[in-house]
């Protein structure tokens, strides 16, 4: 069980998720990602299920002292090869229940990540992206990698292609809630990613990202 305490938000935890905490974080996935949710395309109970079965320590939530879950974070283990390989988030979760999982990967992969609408910018979305670090470091992967989606490329799409928005915000030119929150975090953009997700937001364009272990050793 992983314990981070943040002294920037007050008493939020992050801990590995267990099974009782599977309705709270369908509940905050129906608040955090309100145009995925209304086409269903957010966590089911048996996908959460199985991912406590298959890859327990890479499953996360922020929680407040009185257990309110207010982020969570899903990962698995894979390898891609070539390492930057064109993927969508269907493929690289197995259909979302994480049965591809193997510990002989490289590669932690982000598969979600989200913290309740009500806290954000308090560094829940940081914490959880420091316990996978950590993750990381522990297991001695090489990497972590996850496909980020442009959540306001809709609203520049009419005026430039996918690759040219990433670039200013890569640039500071534009704010991104999702790759200006992924850059700050030690993400460096790799490429894009097309019909990445289902995401009226994105318009399915993702945001290949990286973060390389500096702790990783042969
Ligand atoms: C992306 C998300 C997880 C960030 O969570 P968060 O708890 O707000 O993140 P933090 O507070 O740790 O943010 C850290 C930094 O990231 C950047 N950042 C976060 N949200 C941002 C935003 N909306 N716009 C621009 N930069 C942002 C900022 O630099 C921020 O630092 P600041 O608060 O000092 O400005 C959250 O916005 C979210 O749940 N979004 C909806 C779900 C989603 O799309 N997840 C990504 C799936 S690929």
């Amino acid at each position: 069980m992983t314990e981070l305490f943040d002294p920037h938000t007050t008493g939020v935890k992050v801990r590995n998720t267990i099974k009782n905490d599977i309705p709270k974080i369908i509940d905050l996935d129906k608040q955090s990602f309100p145009f995925l949710a209304k086409y269903g395309n957010i966590w089911k109970q048996e996908e959460l299920n199985s991912h406590l079965e298959i890859f327990p320590e890479g499953q996360f939530v922020a929680v407040e002292p009185d257990g309110t879950v207010v982020g969570s974070a899903s990962t698995l283990i894979v390898s891609l090869d070539p390492e930057y390989k064109e993927h969508t988030w269907i493929d690289i979760t197995a259909n979302g229940m994480f049965t591809n999982h193997s510990y002989d990967g490289d590669s932690l992969y982000g598969a979600d990540i989200s913290s309740h609408p009500k806290h954000r910018h308090e560094g829940i979305g940081s914490m959880l992206y420091a316990a996978r670090k950590d993750l990381a470091m522990k297991l001695n992967l090489r990497r972590m990698i996850a496909g980020g989606r442009l959540f306001n490329y809709c609203d520049y799409a009419d005026k430039m292609p996918a690759l040219e928005y990433a670039q200013k915000v890569i640039r500071g030119e534009l704010k991104d809630p999702v790759l200006s929150f992924e850059l700050d975090n030690g993400f460096k953009f790799i490429k894009i990613l097309n019909n990445y997700l289902d995401d009226v937001r994105s318009l399915n364009y993702a945001s290949f990202i990286e973060w390389l272990n500096p702790k990783f050793h042969q």
